[in-house]
């Protein structure tokens, strides 16, 4: 377990793009945190330290988005996704036992579904610490729930 302070999104950003060496291909990461806590930003690092050019945005509309780089990124977003099962989701085993790297914002609607193994990221706020404080707690053991 990992954790990290971040006091604005550069330095999120540089902390995500750090954590991005540390993936691999089929690597999936589950972002748990608030609305607005930073899960794009975190995201829109790891994807520039992996070679996408393209700005990423949230896939709100679509669940995943796709991004090319020196490894394929997918970018899930299951805000809107609850109670599902297995049978809903089958689609997304061409994605999570693919050759990229799976990152899922609000992750923990789709926990039924993850395959074991995945790294747990929680962004939190505190607002104690200034508006633009965030914890950044990373979790590569696999174990902690989303
Ligand atoms: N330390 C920080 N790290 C990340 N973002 C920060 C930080 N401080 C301020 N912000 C701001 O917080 C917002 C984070 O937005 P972002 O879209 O990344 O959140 P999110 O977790 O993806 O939200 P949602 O659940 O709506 O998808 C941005 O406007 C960003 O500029
Ligand atoms: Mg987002």
């Amino acid at each position: 377990m990992k954790i990290f302070e971040s006091h604005n999104v550069g330095e999120t950003s540089k902390i995500a793009q750090e954590f991005a060496k540390t993936l691999k291909e089929g690597s999936i990461v589950a972002l748990s945190g608030d609305l607005g806590a930073g899960k794009t930003a975190f995201t829109a690092g790891i994807a520039k330290a992996l070679g996408v050019r393209e700005a990423v945005t949230s896939p709100t509309f679509t669940i995943v988005n796709q991004y090319d780089g020196d490894m394929t990124v997918y970018h899930f977003d299951a805000y809107r996704l609850e109670n599902v099962t297995p049978d809903d989701c089958d689609w997304m085993d061409d994605y999570f036992f693919s050759d990229g790297v799976c990152i899922i914002e609000w992750a923990k609607n789709i926990e039924a579904v993850l395959p074991r193994g995945y790294i747990s990221v929680q962004i939190e706020k505190d607002s104690a610490l200034g508006e633009d404080y965030r914890k950044i707690t990373i979790d590569e053991t696999g174990e902690t729930k989303c």
